[in-house]
C-alpha cells in the first residue's frame, strides 16, 4: 500500500512504497506535467529498432505514453507488454488502452522483478525516465534474464550535469525529486545495465543532464 511521500534520499535503494505514493499524488496530472519528453521517448523507443512481430517490454510504463510509438512499430502481430507498480498510473495506461481499442497490450500490476514469467520470451524492453528501476539490480536481472539471445534494451533519462554546471543541477533537481525515491546512481544511472548488456552504447547529455543508452545482449 502506498504510504507518505517522502524526499528522495541521495544514496538509499529505490523504495517501492514510497514510488507507489509519489505516483498515487500525479497520476491524474502526469501526462500534462510530462509532456515536454515526448520527443525523448519516441527516440528511446526508436533505439530499440523494433520489427513488426515483436514483444516488447515497456519497464515502468507509467500511463502508457510510449504505447503508441511501440506499437506503431511491431503492429498487430506484436506484444506489448506494460508492467507498473502504479495502481493509479496504471489505470490511466487502462483507459488509453481501452480508448485506442488496442488489443495486444498484456498490462501487469507490480514491480518488474516480481511481474516477469519465464515464457515471456521479450524481443526488446524499455526503460523510459525510470531511474529506480535502473538503480534497482532485481528488477533489471529478472527483465534481461526474459530477454532473448539478441534481445534490445534502451533507456533515456535524467542525470547530473558537470559539477561546474551548478544551475543546471538544481534544474534537475527540481525536475526530477518528484519522479524518483533516490538520487543514488545518479551520474551514470545505466551502470548496473550496463553490468548486464556490456555492449551498451552510452550517448551522454552532460549539459543539458540526460542520456540514452541502447544495446544488443548476448
Ligand atoms: C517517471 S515514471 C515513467 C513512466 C513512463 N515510462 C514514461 O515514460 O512516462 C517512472 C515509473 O516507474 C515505475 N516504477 C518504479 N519502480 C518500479 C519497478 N521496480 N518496476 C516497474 N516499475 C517501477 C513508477 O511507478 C513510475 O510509474
Amino acid at each position: 500500500m502506498a504510504g507518505t511521500p517522502t524526499s528522495p534520499t541521495a544514496r538509499g535503494s529505490p523504495d517501492p512504497d514510497a514510488a507507489r505514493a509519489l505516483y498515487q499524488r500525479h497520476a491524474d496530472t502526469y501526462d500534462l506535467q510530462t509532456d515536454w519528453a515526448g520527443l525523448d521517448r519516441a527516440r528511446a523507443v526508436e533505439l530499440l529498432d523494433l520489427q513488426p512481430g515483436d514483444t516488447v517490454l515497456d519497464v515502468g510504463c507509467g500511463t502508457g505514453l510510449c504505447f503508441a510509438e511501440i506499437l506503431e512499430r511491431i503492429g498487430p502481430s506484436g506484444r506489448l507488454v506494460g508492467v507498473e507498480p502504479s495502481v493509479e498510473m496504471l489505470a490511466q495506461a487502462s483507459w488509453r488502452v481501452a480508448d485506442a481499442g488496442w488489443a495486444n497490450v498484456d498490462l501487469r500490476l507490480g514491480l518488474a522483478e516480481e511481474q516477469l514469467r519465464p515464457d515471456d520470451d521479450l524481443d526488446a524492453a524499455l526503460f523510459c525516465f525510470t531511474h529506480d528501476v535502473l538503480r534497482s539490480r532485481p528488477a533489471l536481472e529478472a527483465v534481461v534474464a526474459r530477454l532473448r539471445p539478441e534481445g534490445r534494451v534502451a533507456a533515456v533519462g535524467p542525470m547530473w550535469a558537470p559539477w561546474w554546471a551548478p544551475a543546471m543541477n538544481v534544474l534537475v533537481w527540481y525536475v526530477t525529486s518528484e519522479y524518483v525515491t533516490t538520487f543514488e546512481g545518479f551520474s551514470e544511472p545505466w551502470s548496473h545495465l550496463r553490468a548486464l548488456v556490456p555492449a551498451l552504447e552510452v550517448e551522454r547529455h552532460d549539459i543539458a543532464g540526460q542520456y540514452f543508452v541502447w544495446g544488443q545482449v548476448g
